[in-house]
């Protein structure tokens, strides 16, 4: 039901809005979160874990391919921290993605993850973001080119599914 959600979310980019957009990526990775840890059903464990996995690769690409360069200008030095935990992200990722998301080893490197990612998200939401609300970006030209962006990586993600040998 909450990939659904996102699905919605994702083919309606909030273009005057984009840090709404993210705004609510984070939202549901807390949730996401808060539900790997809580419930005990494997299954669960691991649709809680795979949706993680998704949702951050999915995030982080688009905050790096076209969120971070837009306002780098706001604050040069918190853009280079939140790519340096984007980096630590993604390795324990990469570590994730083939594993049993409801084994104990994924549970510990997950624990790792929601640490590092639950920082963060705050530092973006407390930090990052007020700077950029306050700046002289142009929101709507920043929202489009998200939007663009994250329909090519929809659309990629998709082709993933449909085809998994098949170079995108
Ligand atoms: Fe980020
Ligand atoms: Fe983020």
């Amino acid at each position: 039901m909450e990939i659904d959600e996102t699905s919605r979310r994702r083919g309606d980019f909030p273009t005057e809005q984009p840090l709404q957009a993210l705004r609510d990526d984070h939202a549901l990775l807390r949730r996401q979160f808060d539900r790997y840890f809580a419930v005990q059903d494997k299954a669960d464990k691991q649709d809680a874990g795979t949706h993680i996995v998704q949702l951050l690769q999915m995030h982080a690409a688009l905050e790096e391919g076209a969120f971070y360069p837009r306002v780098r200008s706001v604050d040069p030095g918190l853009i280079a921290h939140g790519l340096e935990e984007h980096e630590k992200a993604r390795h324990l990722v990469a570590l994730l993605e083939p594993m049993d998301k409801a084994g104990t080893d994924a549970a510990r490197l997950m624990r790792e993850l929601a640490d590092t990612m639950l920082d963060h998200i705050e530092e973006e939401e407390g930090q990052l973001f007020p700077k950029i609300e306050q700046s002289q970006i142009d929101m709507s030209a920043l929202g489009h080119e998200m939007q663009a962006l994250e329909l090519q990586l929809v659309a990629a993600h998709a082709q993933k599914l449909v085809a998994p040998g098949l170079r995108v």
